[in-house]
């Protein structure tokens, strides 16, 4: 064989390994704890080995915008709904409908329509805040029941939230904002917000995990991040903001040319299965599950009790609108590298 064709017959082998050797490749945007049960759940269920690795969700959508044309993820599991749109309007995910849609609860299968069948509602849960009594007491503050309480200058350096770019929660927070006083008001308000903010954490649960540990006094994140919290013993007290909040719905796609494309439509079906979606009560998680027959855990907050705004996910599910906001939240909020 000649030097080139040696050298040929070497990149082809090392070619193939890469595309062959892999196995299913998931990106979960979950809580850690949550991931890991998952994995081993379906590892035991199928009896294959699975790569898993947990991001948030703005880091999901740029690792499978980095991919187009030749992904090596299969499968973005969990992470906020309204990027997984975005996802699935940038041409980045592939249909599927899970033979088990009947049993999905209509704002699964709703937003399932909204993504042109491209991503399927897993979970649901509401944003809000949540701050340490133990601190609060120890400082002699006033309690916050409010969004507009949180840019009293009592608070200053005291409240921790994410990074919109990074985190779905933050993007979240952003949309719900807009939402409820309008884009101009909502970026005034966060001007405002700004000058108490500690610090913008990568991840949407970090500000309420560091509020459990007294690191911080306020976090801003999911309510289900905080009740697990105060379910594991921290002084947390719960916000579900006076004047409404917003909510996600956690979604699962595939990746569009995924690699392992049978199995990464096992792992769809399993994760919208009871049995997937009680890993997450298993590993101490508390969203609303999207299947019917999936029990709801015991401590999940009961989201019809929360003054809830009609969150519009086709406008904040747009790429567009997504660009824009984030562009203008580090132009007028703040750039975070
Ligand atoms: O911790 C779980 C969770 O809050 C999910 O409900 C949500 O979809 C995800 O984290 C968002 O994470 P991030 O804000 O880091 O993108």
């Amino acid at each position: 064989m000649s030097a080139f064709g040696a050298g040929l017959a070497i990149w082809l082998l090392g070619a193939g390994m890469c595309h062959s050797a892999a196995v299913l490749n998931v990106l979960c945007g979950v809580d850690e704890a949550w991931c890991a049960a998952m994995q081993a759940a379906y590892e035991q269920q199928s009896g294959r080995k699975i790569d898993m690795m947990r991001k948030s969700t703005g880091e999901i959508l740029d690792e499978i915008r980095a991919g187009r044309g030749d992904p090596v993820v299969d499968v973005w599991w969990g992470g906020t709904g309204d990027t997984h749109l975005q996802a699935a309007a940038e041409g980045l995910l592939a249909p599927y409908t899970p033979d088990n849609a009947a049993d999905l609860l209509p704002w699964a299968r709703n937003f399932h329509s909204l993504s042109g069948g491209q991503s399927i509602g897993v979970y649901a849960g509401a944003l809000g805040f949540a701050y340490n009594q133990d601190l609060l007491a120890a400082r002699g503050l006033p309690a916050p029941t409010c969004w507009n309480d949180l840019t009293n200058p009592a608070y200053r350096g005291l409240i921790q939230i994410a990074n919109p770019s990074s985190s779905g929660t933050a993007f979240t927070a952003l949309a719900t904002l807009i939402q409820l006083f309008g884009e101009d008001e909502a970026f005034a308000y966060l001007g405002r917000l700004d000058r108490n903010i500690a610090e913008y954490t990568k991840s949407g649960a970090a500000p309420v995990k560091a509020a459990a540990r007294g690191e911080t006094l306020i976090g801003i994140s999911f309510i289900h991040d905080a009740v697990t919290q105060k379910q594991a013993g921290s002084p947390l007290v719960i916000v579900a903001p006076c004047e409404g909040t917003g909510y996600e719905i956690g979604a699962v796609s595939l990746v569009r040319g995924a690699r392992h494309l049978e199995e990464a439509q096992r792992f769809v079906a399993f994760a919208l299965s009871p049995e997937g979606q009680a890993t997450g009560a298993a590993a101490g998680q508390n969203q609303v599950p999207a299947n019917a027959r999936a029990a709801l855990p015991l401590a999940a907050p009961d989201i019809s009790l929360i003054r809830m705004v009609d969150y519009d996910f086709a406008t904040f599910g747009s790429p567009d609108q997504r660009s824009r906001l984030l562009r203008r939240f580090a132009n007028e909020i703040r750039l975070i590298n």
